[in-house]
């Protein structure tokens, strides 16, 4: 027996969760679960994490958490318990499936185009560290860290499940063209992971133009790789290619502990009315079993499912209007009962099940630390953002009086967009500046330097932010601004 912790969570959560257990043990599953305290009472009870310590105990000695969805109590200065646990424990991939459903219609499955798509999500790095700062009154500031090593994990992750899910294409969504470094560093990632597969056709698609495609084509894609928040919204996109977010699993994959939950949340507005459809938390653990190696026990289930589906039994949330829905035991007994049937479209082979590779170990070491990049870098200047509601030209004149032998002011911008030297009378201005200081003939400056030129442009300016201009080699490791 595997043991795994089964967190029930808030709202609809230990109603579904009860539904898929009970499936779970109809089959037999070797599955030994432990309960554990997460959600909404854990937070009114003190546990500002969301957890008890025991909860975090038993997760992190099982290595795999199947959780109902949970609720975020709100305007307590408290941070979600969902995001929470995938961040502590590096769940940095967030793999969600969407298939046809036959029993539930959609645009696509009227029309027969057959939906078989796998979204690879970030789920670590990007806005989602949520490191954001008011630099003004007027002006917030997010900081969006994209990682080498943070997309490797995942964009790995993705090219190893490709290749055993038999995938024909591979797919990196980004916005490269216009986040230059960000975005950039993830596709430069994606393709040199690329390399290591040559037997899988990988190609890239701008995050815009792979939604208009998704939309219009979905038949094309199979695996999509994308940053958090982009994937974010694609992966929703494409819950409602297939039927909305009653039918969307996902899985929370890290080296140590992976997580299993629906997409959907706690469903307030339903909840113990025994009516809410369990099919989403169902496929999230056929995943899982699929993760522990129990195939066999998965696609039994799972053609139950897809059998009662296309049969038309359906809860209240999807399906026929003109045939009465079913509530949620009823559909959980109804899938019971089809145990053993197949269903007429894309059955799900039965497989033998397969020995789990054991991951859930501790980091003794953080392997993530050291960069392999041993290029040298030199600081070749400063961006000084600074709160200033002057005009451009009179920030300049302030600024060049602090210019050194050292350091020449190079431009200034105002939300990205140059507005001296050159700039245009139709740019509107809010009251933060980015003021760029490079060292003459790119000369090597110290951090010594910068605080130098920090105090003095001080005595002027409020300094909200600082960023450093980095030169690795003869490459500039920052953007221009735009018309600079
Ligand atoms: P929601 O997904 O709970 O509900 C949106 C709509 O979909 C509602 O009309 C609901 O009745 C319906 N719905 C959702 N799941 C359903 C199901 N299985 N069967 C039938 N109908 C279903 O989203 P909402 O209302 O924005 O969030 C409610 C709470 O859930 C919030 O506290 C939010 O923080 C939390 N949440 C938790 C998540 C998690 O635990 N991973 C994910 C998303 C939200």
């Amino acid at each position: 027996m595997t043991k795994i912790a089964v967190a029930k969570g808030d709202g609809i959560g230990p109603e579904i969760m009860a539904a898929v257990l009970s499936v779970f043990d109809a089959a037999r599953v070797p599955l030994d679960y432990e309960f554990v305290d997460m959600g909404k009472w854990v937070f009114d009870k003190g546990y500002s994490n969301g957890m008890t310590p025991e909860a975090q105990q038993v997760i992190e000695t099982n290595g795999i958490l199947f959780k109902g969805p949970m609720e975020t109590p709100k305007g307590k200065g408290v941070k979600s318990v969902n995001v929470t646990a995938r961040k502590t424990w590096n769940t940095y991939a967030n793999k969600r499936t969407f298939q046809t459903l036959h029993g539930v219609d959609t645009v696509f499955s009227k029309a027969g185009i057959p939906i078989d798509i796998t979204i690879v999500r970030e789920n670590i790095e990007d806005t989602y560290g949520g490191i954001e700062h008011m630099l003004t009154h007027d002006v917030a500031l997010s900081r969006r860290f994209i990682t080498r090593p943070g997309s490797a994990q995942v964009i790995k992750y993705a090219f190893e499940m490709a290749q055993k899910k038999g995938a024909r294409r591979i797919t990196c969504g980004h916005k490269a063209n216009i986040m230059k470094l960000t975005d950039g560093l993830f596709l430069e990632v994606f393709y040199e992971i690329a390399r290591e597969y040559p037997g899988l056709k990988a190609d890239d698609v701008i995050v815009d133009d792979l939604c208009m495609k998704l939309v219009s084509r979905p038949d094309l894609f199979d695996v999509v790789v994308l940053t958090n928040l982009q994937g974010d919204i694609v992966s929703d996109l494409c819950a409602g290619l297939v039927g909305g977010l009653g039918f969307a699993p996902s899985a929370n994959i890290g080296d140590h502990i992976s997580i299993f939950e629906a997409v959907h949340g706690t469903a307030p507005d339903i909840a113990g009315k025994n009516i809410a459809n369990p099919t989403a938390l169902l496929l999230s653990g056929f995943g899982m079993l699929r993760h522990l190696g129990l195939m066999e026990a998965a696609a039994m289930m799972e053609n139950a499912l897809l059998y009662t589906l296309e049969s038309g039994i359906h809860t209240g949330d999807f399906g026929d209007k003109a045939t009465r829905s079913v509530n949620t035991t009823e559909f959980t007994d109804a899938i019971i009962a089809n145990f053993g049937k197949l269903p007429a479209n894309h059955p799900k082979p039965i497989i033998a099940d397969q020995q789990a590779t054991p991951t859930h170990f501790r980091l003794s070491e953080n392997p993530m630390l050291e960069s392999k990049d041993l290029e040298p870098v030199t600081i070749v200047g400063v961006d000084m953002f600074i709160e200033s509601n002057l005009q451009p030209a009179v920030i300049a004149e302030k600024c060049l009086h602090h210019t050194s032998d050292l350091f020449k002011l190079v431009t200034i911008s105002n939300r990205g967009t140059q507005v001296w030297p050159k700039g245009s009378s139709f740019t509107n201005l809010v009251n933060t500046y980015a003021c760029r200081f490079e060292t003459i003939g790119e000369v090597s400056a110290t951090q010594v330097d910068i605080l130098e030129l920090y105090k003095r442009l001080s005595a002027d300016f409020k300094i909200c932010s600082t960023e450093l201009l980095n030169k690795w080699a003869d490459k500039k490791a920052y953007s221009l601004a735009q018309g600079q």
